[in-house]
This record gives structure tokens, C-alpha cells and sequence, in this order.
């Protein structure tokens, strides 16, 4: 595919250019030399939303979304779901290969060694309101650990990042089960090192009196399955976050907390709370049909709905799919399962849904299998955020490494007033306050 080129004939002028093509793409910058004259700045393109850019090489997640597939460093996302735990393929996503049994014994050494919170942490995190919401909670704590880690700041230290890489990995399970227990009321549980990564967050959230805690092992794998799901997932609006704030050579606590603010909305993360809100709205598989008219007149969503990239169904969906199973084995079925599975067979047999290919995404079946494993919805987004740390981490540090990466910074069209005198205030009209501008 080397040596493709695109012509493009400016009509202004009447000049040919002729642009490579790499990756079936051209470089935007190629477009600046087309000019009309010396003054003139050169072509941009323009692409709100990122359409249709490519704002990076990167070597860590693939999707096809037309076929299905998300693959992370070419492993199939089902084979790593089937046959890894969590913090192997956090290793793998963050190095590019999988461990060996020395490496991965050594890695989660090093993240068990950083799951404890400095006790100032802590205290911080006892300031929050009783009913504060635990994905606020957890995006300012995040932002906080910046404060206890100076040294991060040394963002071009290969050791340096790698520690605190160690740290981010090992903190976020605390942090989230202190958010939790903060928002029931519940003491803090400190870290157990003797149980694995998942285990050691169960034990977080639920331990209550009993001298030791004892995950079910059932519970544990899915969530840890769930974990892996939800490593990385390429460009999306929080790993974009993460590389834009990180581009600014901000430390990876206060980027890894810009990015799970991205992730907290309910476009992104925060889908996975509102579907639980849209199928407790539902009710019941009667009112189905309602809903979805509700839908297609544009008065509501669809929460996990619909993907940007994937125009097929999220494999990551299908495989939640299955581990629910075995969850509803040990929990009891959510009753809500019954209403996602309808409404799922009644949107892809609607005409709406097939001409716009709006397939259920990973939000739409996480939620429901995490309510039946005892978590609170607010919580849900948190549990997205600690396995997509690993995934920030991987395209914070494959950016820095990236010689063509700069200080993200894009440009603009002007659409505003030019040059105008300054009113005097006694001289201005009444006006309301614009409610957008
Ligand atoms: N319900 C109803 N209609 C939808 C939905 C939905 N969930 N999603 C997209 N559409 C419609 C849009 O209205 C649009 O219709 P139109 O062509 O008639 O205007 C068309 O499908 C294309 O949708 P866009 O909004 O242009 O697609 P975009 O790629 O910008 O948005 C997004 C993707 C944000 C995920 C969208 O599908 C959505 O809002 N889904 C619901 C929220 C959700 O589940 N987010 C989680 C995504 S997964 C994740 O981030 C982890």
C-alpha cells in the first residue's frame, strides 16, 4: 500500500498537488502547503467530533467495527477473556507482549505492594459529603494522589512513569471501594495482599467483621473477565482525554483523573448508570414498545445503544452476555435481565436501529450483572475507570514515547465578530444573557 499518492487540483489556482497516502491515510499537514498565495495559511480540514481523524499511530488496541472484532496487542478479545486474568492483560496492553510466569509474578508484586492510600488520602476522601456521588469522588481523588507523588512530574523518566504506572494500577481498587463505603456509610477496608486484584476489591467493598474475607470465586472471575473487557479500547473521548491532558506533560494522576471525567459521561462510561435508570423507567416488558416509539421520536435514548465505531454487535456485549450466566448462578437472575434481553430482540428488528446500526454496546448488560452482584449503580462507572486505567496508562505512555507527538492542541474557523470598537457600558443595549454563545 506504500507509494499511493492522491492528486488533488486546486481550481483556485490551478495547481496540482500530489499528497501520499499511508494506512489509507493522508497526512493533514500535506494540506497546508495547498495556498492561493504567500499570505494565505494553507488548507486545514475540518472535522468536529473527529470523525474522520486519526489523532495517533498506535500499536495497542484494534477494532474492526463493521465485523465485530477488538483485539489488544492482536490477542482476541474473547481468547484474553477466556484464558487471562486482569492484571496479565493490564501487562500486556501496558508492554505490548504477554508475561511470562516470572514477569507476571513480578508485576503483580508491584502492584499488590501499591494498593494501600496514604492515610492523608484517606482523610480527604472522609470529606466528602455523605451522598456524594462515588465518580466525583473518585476523578478528585485520582487528582489528589498528584499531591502525594510529586516526583511523577518526570513524566520523560521511563522509572518514573513506571512507578507510578505500579501506583494508578494498584490505588484506583482502593480509592473506588473507599467511594463506595463512603457513600454507604461503611468504614474503610484496607487492602489484603494475600488475595488477588479482583478479590482484594470485593474485600474492600464487603468485608464487614469477619476476621478475613472470602471472595466467591465465581464473583471474583466475572468481574475480573469484566476488568479485562474493559482494559482499553482505543481512541475513545476518555483516551483521547488522556493523551490530550497528558500532552501537556501533566503527571499521570491529574490525566488519568481528566480522563475519567471524560469517562463519567453518559455518552461514555456513564451509559452503563443510566441504562439501569432507563430499565427501572421501563418497568416491565409491556411498557417495550412505548419506550422504543419514545426512542424513535427522539424524546429519549436508547442507553447502551450505539457505538461510534462498532456498527455491528460490541463483542464485548456478547461476552458480558455469557459471563452473566454464571453470575446469575451464584446471585439469582437480576429481574431486569428479562427486560434488556426483549428490548434488545425488539430495537434490532425495528427499522430504526438497522438503518442507523445501533447495536447494544458493553453498557448494556454490565450494569445488570453488576447490580446482581450487590453494586449500586452510581458505582458502575467507577468500575469501568479502575480496568480503563491500564488502558489510559498504555496510550499516555505510547504518546510520550511517540516522536511525531506534540502538545495537543487543534485548530479552529473563526466564526466571530472582526475587529469592532469598544462599547462604553452606559452605551450598551439590554441584553438577556445568552444561554448559549
Ligand atoms: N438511541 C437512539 N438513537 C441513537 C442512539 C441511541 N442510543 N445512538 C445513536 N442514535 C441515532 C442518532 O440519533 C443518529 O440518528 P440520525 O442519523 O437520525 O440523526 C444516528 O443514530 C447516529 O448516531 P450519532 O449520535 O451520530 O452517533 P455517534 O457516533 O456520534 O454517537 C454514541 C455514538 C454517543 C455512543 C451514541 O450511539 C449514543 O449516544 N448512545 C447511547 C449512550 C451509550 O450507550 N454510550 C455508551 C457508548 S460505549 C462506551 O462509551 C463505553
Amino acid at each position: 500500500m506504500e507509494n499511493e499518492v492522491l492528486s488533488i487540483v486546486d481550481k483556485r489556482t490551478g495547481k496540482t498537488y500530489e499528497i501520499p497516502i499511508t494506512n489509507g491515510t493522508i497526512r493533514a499537514m500535506d494540506l497546508r502547503k495547498i495556498k492561493t498565495g504567500p499570505d494565505d495559511f494553507g488548507l486545514m480540514t475540518y472535522d468536529p467530533a473527529f470523525m474522520n481523524t486519526a489523532s495517533c499511530q498506535s500499536a495497542i488496541t484494534f477494532i474492526d467495527g463493521d465485523k465485530g472484532i477488538l483485539r489488544y496487542r492482536g490477542y482476541p478479545i474473547d481468547q484474553l477473556a477466556e484464558k487471562c486474568s486482569f492484571l496479565e492483560v493490564a501487562y500486556l496492553v501496558l508492554t505490548g507482549e504477554l508475561p511470562t510466569a516470572a514477569q507476571l509474578k513480578d508485576f503483580v508484586t508491584h502492584i499488590t505492594y501499591h494498593t494501600m492510600l496514604h492515610e492523608t488520602t484517606k482523610h480527604f476522601l472522609e470529606g466528602f459529603r455523605y451522598n456524594a456521588h462515588p465518580m466525583g469522588m473518585f476523578i478528585s481523588t485520582v487528582a489528589a494522589l498528584s499531591t502525594v507523588y510529586p516526583e511523577a512530574k518526570n513524566v520523560h523518566d521511563p522509572e518514573v512513569r513506571k512507578l507510578q504506572i505500579y501506583r494508578l494500577i494498584g490505588k484506583v481498587p482502593t480509592i473506588a471501594a473507599y467511594t463506595y463505603r463512603h457513600s454507604l456509610g461503611f468504614p474503610y477496608v484496607y487492602p489484603d495482599n494475600d488475595l488477588s486484584y479482583a478479590e482484594n476489591f470485593l474485600n474492600m467493598l464487603w468485608k464487614m467483621v469477619e476476621p478475613k474475607y472470602q471472595a466467591n470465586p465465581a464473583l471474583a472471575r466475572a468481574l475480573d473477565i469484566l476488568f479485562i473487557l474493559h482494559a482499553d479500547h482505543e481512541q475513545n473521548c476518555s483516551a483521547n482525554a488522556m493523551r490530550a491532558v497528558g500532552s501537556s506533560q501533566a503527571d499521570p494522576f491529574v490525566s488519568v483523573a481528566a480522563a475519567a471525567a471524560a469517562l463519567s459521561g453518559p455518552l461514555h462510561g456513564g451509559a452503563n448508570e443510566e441504562v439501569l435508570k432507563m430499565l427501572d423507567e421501563i418497568g416491565s416488558k409491556e411498557n417495550i414498545p412505548a419506550y422504543i416509539e419514545r426512542v424513535k421520536a427522539g424524546q429519549v435514548k436508547l442507553m447502551g445503544f450505539g457505538h461510534r465505531i462498532y456498527k455491528n454487535y460490541d463483542p464485548r456485549a456478547r461476552i458480558i452476555k455469557q459471563a452473566a450466566d454464571q453470575v446469575f448462578e451464584v446471585t439469582g437472575k437480576n429481574p431486569k435481565l428479562e427486560i434488556a434481553l426483549e428490548l434488545e430482540r425488539i430495537a434490532l428488528q425495528d427499522e430504526y436501529f438497522i438503518k442507523r446500526k445501533l447495536y447494544p454496546n458493553v453498557d448494556f448488560y454490565s450494569g445488570i450483572i453488576y447490580q446482581a452482584m450487590g453494586f449500586k449503580p452510581e458505582i458502575f462507572t467507577v468500575l469501568f475507570a479502575i480496568p480503563r486505567t491500564a488502558g489510559w496508562l498504555a496510550q499516555w505512555q505510547e504518546m510520550l514515547c511517540d516522536p511525531e507527538q506534540k502538545i495537543a492542541r487543534p485548530r479552529q474557523i473563526f466564526t466571530g465578530h472582526d475587529v469592532r470598537d469598544f462599547v462604553p457600558i452606559e452605551k450598551r443595549g439590554v441584553r438577556e444573557f445568552p444561554a448559549a454563545a
